[in-house]
């Protein structure tokens, strides 16, 4: 049986005396829900969130890393090093690192190696924009960004792999895809890979659902069957909400 998910992108926000009252608010928290819970603080942040939270059912994750092991890359943070502060899972593809930093599908390619050489998590993100929306080509769009990225692995290696269907036009905008939307785009992903690996593959991908995610609308959008959780950015910032969230399960 696939995972269900609900993972917190707090992307450039928090600083470390906010992280940690951020975070001693969830572990006040109850988990209600089969899902497992995850949140993405800044690099800067991650070993103290990590060390405040390796006991408890949330995991620290990062939003974003380097294809390479060490070298020059100055700002850039390897694989090897967000596991030396205890991360075993990465945020990549998110359209914010698309659109702001150019990171291609080429690009992404890479960094999914290089994440699953170190036995890492991936949860891999990707998303149309509105245009392309409109003019009918989010399918083909989708499409062509998981196979760009991923389709050179081998079946074995989507155990590691979480999607994140993110329709770019839903980010941060207050505007969600129809629960009918998002289960469409899902069912698409799920043959697609289906059509690729074999439905038993397929079957056990979690697939993600991030766009404007709130409580008041999580219920109907996780309610769908091919919805198995959510990538929250702005309402993971909040305890109470984000938890909300995380038992609409
Ligand atoms: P949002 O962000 O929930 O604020 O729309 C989602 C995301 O970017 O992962």
């Amino acid at each position: 049986m696939r995972k269900h998910i609900v993972a917190g992108n707090w992307k450039m926000n928090n600083d470390l005396s906010m992280t940690e009252t951020l975070i001693s608010e969830l572990k006040k928290q109850t988990i209600t829900s089969d899902a497992e819970v995850m949140i993405a603080p800044v690099f800067t942040n991650l070993w103290p969130a990590y060390q405040a939270l390796k006991d408890s059912d949330i995991e620290v994750v990062a939003q974003n890393m380097h294809f390479a092991e060490s070298g020059a890359y100055t700002g850039e943070v390897s694989a090897t090093m967000l596991k030396s502060v205890g991360v075993k899972t990465v945020i990549l593809g998110h359209s914010e690192r698309r659109e702001y930093f150019n990171e291609t599908d080429e690009l992404l390619a890479k960094k999914v190696d290089a994440a699953l050489a170190n036995d890492m998590r991936v949860i891999f993100c990707f998303g149309e924009e509105l245009a392309e929306r409109k003019a009918g080509k989010e399918q083909e769009v989708v499409g062509s960004q998981i196979a760009n990225a991923l389709f050179h692995l081998d079946a074995s290696a989507f155990k590691h792999i979480i999607l994140a269907y993110e329709p770019v036009w839903a980010i941060g905008t207050g505007e969600t895809a129809s629960p009918e939307q998002a289960q469409d785009m899902h069912a698409f992903i799920r043959k697609t890979l289906a059509d690729k690996y074999g439905a038993e593959v397929a079957d056990e991908v979690s697939i993600l659902y991030g766009g404007s995610v709130k409580p008041a609308n999580a219920q109907e959008i996780f309610s769908k069957p091919d919805v198995d959780g959510g990538l929250i950015g702005g309402a993971s910032l909040k305890a109470d909400d984000f938890f909300a969230i995380v038992n609409a399960f």
